[in-house]
C-alpha cells in the first residue's frame, strides 16, 4: 500500500484552455500538480482527437515535474520513438490496443521512457500477471477512454486485485477518468498511488485566477491522504 505522502496529482491538459497550453501547465504546477498527464486521442482507439508528437514536444518546455503520456491510439509501435523525443517520461500504451503489448513495452522502455499500461474498464486485472516486470505504472481507467468530465466507474475491487498482484514491485497504479475529492478515497484506499484528475482540476479556476486550481488540487490530495493514512 502506498504512504500517506506518496499520492501523486497528475492534472490532466485534456481540460485546459486549448489556446493556452504553456500557461496552463505552468498554472497547475506552481498550484502542486506532481505530474503534468497528457492524453493522446487518435479517433481511431477512441472516438476523439486530440495531440501528435509535435504539440507534446511543445508542452515539454514547460513542464518542470513529470510529463505523463497516455496513448490512446493504435497501433502504437510505430509513434513510441516520436513521442520519446517529444519528451515524455511515462509513455502509457493500453493493453487493448493491439497483439503485442509485450513488444510495445519493451520498445518503450528501449525508447529511454518509463512503461505505462492503462487498461479499460472492461479488462481485468488479470491481464496484466504476465507482463508486471515490463512496467512502471499500470493505468486502471475508471471511464471508458476519449473525453474528459466523464462520471466515475466503481473499479475499487479492480484496484485491490491489481495492488495484490503488484505485490513489493516498485509499480504505481495509476486511476484515470471521474476522480474528485469524492471518489479519490475510494481508489486511494484500495492501493492506487496516482491520481488523474481533469474536469475536478481545471473548474472554476484560469491562467489568470489560478487559485482555485490549487484548492481543487489540495482537495483531492487530502482526500485521498485521509484514505490512506
Ligand atoms: C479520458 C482521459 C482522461 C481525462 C480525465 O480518456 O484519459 O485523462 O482527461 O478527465 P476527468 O478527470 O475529467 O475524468
Ligand atoms: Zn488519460
Amino acid at each position: 500500500m502506498p504512504k500517506r505522502q506518496d499520492i501523486k496529482i497528475a492534472p490532466s491538459i485534456l481540460s485546459a484552455d486549448f489556446a493556452d497550453f504553456g500557461a496552463e501547465i505552468r498554472a497547475i504546477e506552481s498550484q502542486g500538480a506532481d505530474w503534468v498527464h497528457v492524453d493522446v486521442m487518435d479517433g481511431h482507439f477512441v472516438p476523439n482527437l486530440t495531440f501528435g508528437p509535435p504539440a507534446v514536444a511543445a508542452f515539454r518546455r514547460h513542464v518542470t515535474t513529470v510529463m505523463d503520456v497516455h496513448l490512446m491510439i493504435a497501433p502504437v509501435d510505430p509513434y513510441i520513438e516520436a513521442f520519446a523525443q517529444a519528451g515524455a517520461d511515462i509513455l502509457t500504451a493500453h493493453l487493448e490496443a493491439g497483439p503485442h503489448i509485450h513488444r510495445t513495452l519493451q520498445a518503450i522502455r528501449a525508447a529511454g521512457c518509463k512503461a505505462g499500461l492503462a487498461l479499460n474498464p472492461g479488462t481485468p486485472a488479470e491481464a496484466v500477471a504476465p507482463l508486471l516486470d515490463m512496467v512502471d505504472l499500470v493505468c486502471v481507467m475508471t471511464v471508458n477512454p476519449g473525453f474528459g468530465g466523464q462520471s466515475f466507474l466503481d473499479l475499487t475491487d479492480k484496484v485491490r486485485t491489481l495492488r495484490a498482484l503488484i505485490g513489493d514491485r516498485p509499480v504505481h497504479i495509476e486511476i484515470d477518468g471521474g476522480v474528485t475529492p469524492d471518489t479519490a478515497p475510494l481508489v486511494a484506499a484500495a492501493g492506487a498511488d496516482v491520481l488523474v484528475t481533469g474536469s475536478a482540476v481545471f473548474k472554476g479556476g484560469s491562467v489568470s485566477d489560478p487559485d482555485p486550481y490549487g484548492a481543487n488540487i489540495r482537495a483531492i490530495r487530502k482526500a485521498a491522504q485521509g484514505a490512506t493514512g
